[in-house]
């Protein structure tokens, strides 16, 4: 896949409408009390923004929020985001009633250079999952004729969607600051990476992580795996895992996996001891058991103290990092000690560190390693398709350089 893609500093905004797709999927408080709990994808557009404003741009910007599946669920309206974009900003972002309604055409229509408008979350119109052309070229037109795409929806790039992909056939279409960093950063990272690249694998599933793990084995000179799917890994070599989390349907995969890591050469980590516990809760008992020996009616909930110190020494050397899913069930405090031994290691190491969005980039945040690291990807599911090797339709609808 081509990753040179045209930017917006490679075409003339200037005067134009620019319809801009971010990912302002943010998280809310549960509450519905509209506050975001989390901005950093809102704080991650700006540079694209505010480059765009400062050209004389009139910006039209949209995203999704959530899976509204075409209802109008207000619990997922935009205006939270309208409400922090304005104040990290520093100017009004005019707030559109619609999508491509009557409010959202009055609104583009008669928006100036230097201003903003933000239009209604994208999933309430059921033509943007389903990539409806009728609701791509309605996008597009409230640009108008010399209105350009710019997209900077990093995490959403994996979706064929309306707004990621069909748009492009009616606008010329390049990226923002943000894919192109996270393009240059990952992408870079996967074709010509700073050796040894070290790929940290944690999560719950192995089902979930096949063709990361698969893809990673072709280019990395270790793989470490953690999480849950550990456990797969060892029932898979004949060990007990009790309790554990267990996909039996994919241990031969696992096995796979091993003997494709001996034919490449390359070192496959798995962990050699665990912590264990003998019910899934926070203030469960817990006690350090050699992996492939957790007794029945235990589970291994963290790796043990020994994988530890193996993970966090195979990171030292390392030229670069790449690092996605716990290690552990960290929502729980004694159970997140592996995934933050990981963390503080990717925080001192000379290696490129770089986080797949998701639960490590959470972990990473939470433990204050954030500025620590060299990229923390906006993108949980899109990281991971990039990791895989997978084409990102968002990023192929783009014109090339
Ligand atoms: C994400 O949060 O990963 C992106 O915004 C994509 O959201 P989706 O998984 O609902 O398509």
């Amino acid at each position: 896949m081509n990753y040179n893609k045209k930017t917006v500093t490679d075409i003339d905004v200037a005067g134009k409408k620019v319809l801009l797709r971010c990912d302002f999927n943010v998280p809310m408080a549960k509450d519905g009390s509209g506050v975001i709990t989390d901005d950093k994808r809102i704080r991650a557009a700006l540079p694209t923004i505010q480059y765009l404003l400062e050209q004389g741009a009139a910006v039209i910007a949209c995203s999704h929020m959530g899976k509204p599946k075409g209802e109008w669920k207000p619990e997922l309206s935009m205006k939270p985001v309208a409400k922090r974009l304005s104040e990290l900003l520093g100017q009004e972002v005019i707030m559109a009633a619609d999508i491509v309604g009557e409010d959202a055409k009055a609104k583009a229509a008669a928006l100036q250079p230097g201003q903003i408008l933000l239009l209604e979350n994208l999933r309430y119109d059921k033509g943007e999952t389903k990539n409806d052309p009728a609701f791509a070229k309605a996008l597009a037109d409230l640009a108008g004729a010399d209105g350009v795409y710019v997209s900077d929806a990093f995490g959403t790039v994996h979706r064929a969607h309306a707004s990621t992909a069909g748009v492009a056939a009616y606008l010329p279409a390049v990226s923002g600051f943000l894919i192109q960093k996270e393009l240059d950063i990952i992408g870079g990272a996967l074709a010509d990476p700073k050796r040894p690249l070290v790929a940290i694998l944690g999560g719950s599933k192995v089902s979930s992580k096949i063709g990361v793990i698969n893809n990673l084995l072709e280019i990395a000179d270790t793989v470490i795996i953690g999480g849950g799917m550990a456990y797969t890994f060892a029932a898979a070599q004949g060990g007990k895992v009790g309790d554990s989390l267990l996909e039996a349907d994919w241990e031969q995969y696992a096995l796979d996996m091993i003997k494709k890591a001996e034919e490449k050469g390359v070192k496959l980590l798995l962990p050699t001891d665990t912590v264990c516990a003998n019910a899934f809760a926070p203030d469960a008992e817990s006690k350090v058991v050699p992996t492939g020996e957790i007794p029945d009616g235990w589970q291994g909930l963290d790796i043990g103290p020994k994988t530890v110190e193996a993970y966090c020494a195979a990171v030292a050397d390392a030229g670069t990092v790449i690092w996605n899913g716990p290690m552990g069930v960290f929502e729980f405090d004694k159970f997140a000690v592996g995934t933050k031994a990981v963390a503080e290691a990717l925080s001192k190491t000379d290696a490129i560190t770089i986080i797949g969005g998701g639960d490590s980039a959470a972990a990473v945040q939470q433990l204050g390693y954030a500025d620590k690291m060299t990229h923390i990807s906006t993108g949980g599911g899109a990281s991971l398709e990039f990791m895989e090797g997978k084409e990102l339709p968002g990023v192929a609808a783009l014109l090339d350089k």
